[in-house]
């Protein structure tokens, strides 16, 4: 049982608090190289797995409801933490294909990161029980997201 009542447990209580949010640094100290390759390893396992989702769509390989729920719900899980490698400052640091843009117009890249969550999140619910046209439309929805975040946001 945890000893609310004894100060020494008290205090220590207070001392891992105070460690824990010690450890959660700001955003502007943000390690921008490291940042930069963290998002970029995020986009690499959402490509990975988008790969696959994209043949099963294009008819290029079978379609396995069971597979496609679990890369669907992967690229929804990743899409989710890609804001944090975004964080301010990370612009410059490392080789990097983001454009300085995201910074300034960062309510509107925050709004397209969104619609991908959201569709991506789409993609997963519907892959239980949608028929496989009504999959591969919400593919595209998907997909559309990603071309318009890049052609904005992303250098060629
Ligand atoms: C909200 C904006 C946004 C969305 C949505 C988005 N991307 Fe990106 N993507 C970027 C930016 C910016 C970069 C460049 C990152 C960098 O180099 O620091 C990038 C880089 C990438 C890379 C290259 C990673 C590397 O360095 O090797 C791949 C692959 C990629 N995105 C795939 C996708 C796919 C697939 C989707 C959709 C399923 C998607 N992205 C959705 C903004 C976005």
């Amino acid at each position: 049982m945890i000893g609310f009542n004894n100060p020494r447990r008290l205090a220590g209580l207070a001392a891992a608090c105070a460690l824990l949010f010690s450890a959660t640094a700001p955003a502007q100290d943000v390690d921008a190289e490291a940042a930069i390759e963290y998002r970029q390893s995020a986009f690499k396992m959402i490509f990975w797995n988008f790969s696959t989702l994209s043949a099963m769509a294009r008819e290029r390989i079978e379609f396995d409801r069971d597979e496609f729920r679990m890369r669907a719900l992967r690229v929804s899980n990743y899409s989710r933490q890609l804001a944090e490698g975004f964080a301010p400052g990370t612009d410059s640091g490392a080789p990097t294909d983001a454009k300085a843009e995201i910074w300034a117009n960062k309510d509107d890249f925050d709004a397209k990161l969104a619609d991908f969550q959201r569709e991506s999140h789409k993609l997963y619910s519907m892959a239980a029980k949608a028929d496989e046209a009504s999959l591969r439309e919400q593919f595209s929805a998907v997909s559309a997201t990603c071309k318009a975040c890049h052609d904005n946001y992303r250098k060629d």
